[in-house]
């Protein structure tokens, strides 16, 4: 069936440079769009909102590639070590696994408002030395506040943080995934060895505890060694590029929008509503992770047969003025309640209340300690990272005042 419907025309540069024209377009003409997208050969890309929703609350939409229709399926990552995490699972499969690490996490990342202040405090006294000057806020600022949070947050030590952080940037680069993953799962895998050691107050070593410590029958825990390694590993790529991206994105919204900039330096209790809504506009993640269908399964006015990919762009989404009444306006006041920039479903964003409490932290205080800040180029001139999930800045040039 599928040989007969239209392969959308895609430039993958064109795509990276303005995912949510190409989006826009799809919504529009074709909201179940077959597109050329890398690496997968052909999938089903979904626009609209509410067929978005759908898709990711569908148990017949699946993730486990062991549940393929016919069988045979494996994904990359299952031979560096790195598979076996809850975001490559379905029910019940992943309930357990989020179950655990979401018990290990809460507690921990909700003390952890003082040390990002902290952290954010620091970054800015650097950066005051180069006022006057152009300054790039995604290396000075963006990147670096995510990457020691979520440092604290699983006790990686300091002196690894710079090595950790390039890896996961390397990732970019499609033909380095094998690399990276591999390099991260031997990291981590001393990381784990050293915690059981040697147990801190960290995330790490409470997921170690979760692993080693008897489960009602007798057995382990409920985590095996895998998960584990996995575990740490899917946090660290989950939690560090897609806050980057907020923080970077959300400062370059402001910066395009000054009466919404000074609608929030005159109310900073707008900010936990502006955050919503600097997610809903700037989607730091342009589609969820990859489904495919376990079944028929109709979408709108298509059916997408068993055994297909598909893309449910969370970011076009948020746009869809079906849902959100002049979508393509940032009105830091506006109700936002239902945007999908965390997904929806049983995959919705473990990390979402530690995204927003760092771009929280991050936008009050650079707006406080730099109220002037402006961009340092025509927004025409930025260019961003060429990756399909991700909607990142390659760099953020800015004058502090
Ligand atoms: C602005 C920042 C963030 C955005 C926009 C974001 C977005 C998302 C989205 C869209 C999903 C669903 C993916 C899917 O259904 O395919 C997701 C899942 C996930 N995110 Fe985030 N995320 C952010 C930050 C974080 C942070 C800081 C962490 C943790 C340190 C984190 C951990 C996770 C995990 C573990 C999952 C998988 C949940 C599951 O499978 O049940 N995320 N995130």
């Amino acid at each position: 069936m599928t040989d007969r419907v239209q392969l959308e025309s895609f430039d993958e540069d064109s795509y990276y440079q303005d995912p949510l024209g190409f989006f826009a377009r799809l919504r529009e003409s074709r909201p179940a769009a077959l597109v050329p997208m890398p690496s997968y050969g052909r999938a089903w890309v979904i626009t609209r909102y509410e067929h978005v929703r759908a898709v990711l609350a569908d148990p017949r939409m699946a993730r486990d590639v062991h549940r393929w229709p016919g069988g045979g399926r494996t994904r990359p990552s299952e031979a560096t070590g790195v598979y076996a995490h809850m975001l490559h699972f379905d029910p019940p499969d992943h309930t357990r696994l989020r179950r655990l690490v979401q018990k290990a996490f809460t507690p921990r990342r909700a003390a952890l408002r003082p040390q990002a202040e902290q952290i954010a405090a620091g970054l800015l006294d650097e950066m005051a030395a180069a006022r006057g000057d152009v300054i790039d806020l995604l290396d000075a600022y963006a990147r670096p506040l995510p990457i020691a949070v979520l440092c604290e947050l699983l006790g990686i030590p300091p002196a690894d943080r710079t090595w950790v952080a390039a890896a996961v940037a390397d990732y970019d680069r499609r033909a380095e995934h094998d690399r990276v993953e591999r390099e991260l799962a031997a990291y981590f895998t001393r990381l784990i060895a050293a915690r059981r050691a040697e147990p801190g107050d960290d995330l790490v070593s409470a997921l170690v505890v979760a692993r080693d410590s008897d489960g009602p029958d007798g057995a382990a825990g409920g985590l095996t060694g895998n998960e584990l390694l996995s575990t740490v590993y899917l946090l660290v790529m989950a939690g560090f590029d897609t806050t980057v991206n907020l923080i970077a994105s959300g400062t370059l919204a402001l910066l395009t929008h000054p009466e919404e900039k000074s609608r929030l330096r005159l109310d900073p209790s707008l900010l936990p509503a502006a955050v919503e809504e600097l997610l809903r506009f700037t989607s730091p993640v342009n589609h969820a992770n990859d489904r495919f269908t376990t079944e028929d399964v109709p979408v709108g006015d298509v059916v997408i047969p068993a055994g297909e990919w598909v893309f449910p762009a969370v970011s076009s989404a948020n746009r869809d003025p079906a849902r959100f009444p002049d979508p393509d306006r940032l009105d830091l006041g506006r109700d936002t309640s239902g945007h999908v920039a965390f997904g929806y479903g049983v995959h919705y964003c473990l990390g979402a209340p530690l995204a927003r409490m760092e771009a929280e932290v991050a936008l009050g205080a650079l707006l406080d300690r730099f109220p002037r800040v402006s961009l340092a180029v025509a927004p025409e001139e930025l260019r961003w990272r060429p990756v399909s999930l991700m909607n990142g800045l390659e760099s953020l040039p800015v004058r502090l005042a």
